[in-house]
């Protein structure tokens, strides 16, 4: 499990998304941390203590002097403890007392004297948190190494509409998943990832595409973004939830996708094409629907798109290039001239008619294959935890 033996204090301070804690609280100990949650005197006039000690299964601490039983110093016990500090929400209140070094209520006080990382989730009026005053203890916080999950746009609770919204907690779930995994391994270098299947236009209404789902490509770049590269995500069309932290270009077919990665190319320091690209696309596209009536038998004339890989290959200055094989037979033996043809660094290898692996499901299977005629074979795994292997191996070998 994610945050197993893992310590998470959760600060709940005094904003209306104090509601939304519940779930985080909940989620994170689903995911096996620890959880102790310590609110405001603020929060627990907007959710009740009881609801957070349900969630978490501890004691919930809102004031600083109240019988404690289990705790010598509590304040000092909770700060020790914590592997990491989530305030969610954060008000400008609490922002503002850290920043200046205000430490006058349970919460203000446990922050001060964590060594833990600490994650705000600022949540509150568009209006307040744009307020330069806010801004500037944000940035001053920020260059003391606190982090931040940027606040969503969209409808608040006094009934307005702008930035200051509580995040999804599947961001805020990544979030803490980097302060406490990430460790910088990519930090400066700019990473381009391609995902998904192409979509190759017949008409307005159909096109031919393949069952891949993105989810390995996200993974990847989710596993850069955690490692601190400035990432973008070429993608093509897919279910999957626009990830938090990266930067995202949509494309939809071949020609699109390899403008995309060019585009992308000469300033970045790695690409990996995760991406299953169409090699075929119709000559023509039809402008109308295609309408049954007008033929007994339609055939469709295919042309074959550009090996975008293979062209990165050529251009290649410098940067890593990692690419994928997508095989049903010969695994091995088609991924390593895949790898010299196209000029890679790295190739992973994935036997797509193995059950567990390749496309659309959540796992895969694969081998590395190295540029110097290594090779690392790796048993079924989550394709997250297949993303953080590339990367590894990568930053290893961009070092
Ligand atoms: O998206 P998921 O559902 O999670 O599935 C993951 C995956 C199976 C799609 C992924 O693991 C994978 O194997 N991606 C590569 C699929 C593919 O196109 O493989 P290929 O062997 O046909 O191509 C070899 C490499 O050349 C790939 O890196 C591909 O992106 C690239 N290519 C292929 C054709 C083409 N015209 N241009 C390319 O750049």
């Amino acid at each position: 499990m994610m945050f197993e033996n893992k310590h998470i204090v959760v600060g709940i301070s005094g904003g209306i998304a104090a509601f939304k804690a519940a779930g985080l609280v909940s989620q994170l100990r689903q995911k096996g941390a620890e959880v102790h949650c310590i609110m405001t005197a603020n929060a627990a006039k907007l959710v009740t203590p009881i609801t957070f000690g349900e969630l978490s299964g501890n004691d919930v601490t809102v004031d600083m002097f109240a019988n404690i039983s289990k705790w010598d110093v509590e304040h000092i016990a909770l700060a020790k403890l914590a592997d990491l500090f989530v305030v969610a929400p954060a008000t400008a209140d609490i922002i503002g007392k850290v920043a200046n070094g205000i430490a006058d209520d349970m919460l203000s006080t446990t922050i001060m004297a964590t060594k833990a990382k600490v994650l705000f989730v600022p949540s509150m009026n568009t209006n307040m948190y744009e307020n330069p005053i806010v801004q500037a203890n944000m940035e001053k916080l920020r260059s003391f190494g606190y982090e931040f999950v940027e606040p969503e746009s969209g409808h608040l609770a006094c009934n307005t509409s702008g930035k200051g919204r509580f995040p999804a907690l599947t961001t805020i779930m990544d979030c803490a998943e980097k302060c406490i995994y990430g460790r910088e391994l990519l930090k400066g270098k700019k990473i381009i990832v391609s995902a998904g299947g192409t979509q190759e236009k017949i008409d307005p209404v159909r096109f031919i595409s393949n069952r891949s789902s993105g989810r390995q490509g996200y993974a990847i770049a989710k596993a850069a973004w955690m490692e601190g590269a400035d990432v973008t995500l070429v993608s093509c069309t897919t279910a999957l939830p626009t990830p938090y932290g990266v930067k995202m270009v949509y494309v939809q077919d071949a020609r699109e996708l390899e403008k995309a990665m060019n585009a992308e190319y000469d300033s970045c320091d790695a690409a990996i094409m995760a991406a299953a690209v169409s090699d075929y696309r119709p000559t023509v596209q039809a402008d109308q629907k295609i309408k049954k009536e007008d033929f007994d038998s339609l055939h469709i004339d295919l042309t074959q798109n550009p090996d975008i890989l293979y062209g990165l290959g050529q251009k290649k200055r410098g940067q890593f290039l990692v690419g994928f094989a997508a095989e049903t037979q010969d695994v091995i033996e088609h991924g390593k001239s895949k790898l010299k043809r196209k000029n890679l660094d790295m190739l992973v290898a994935n036997d797509v008619a193995m059950p567990g692996a390749g496309f659309n499901g959540t796992t895969n299977i694969a081998s590395l294959l190295y540029k110097d005629g290594h090779m690392e074979q790796y048993p079924k795994m989550s394709k997250d935890e297949l993303g953080h292997i590339i990367i590894e191996k990568m930053a290893e070998l961009m070092k």
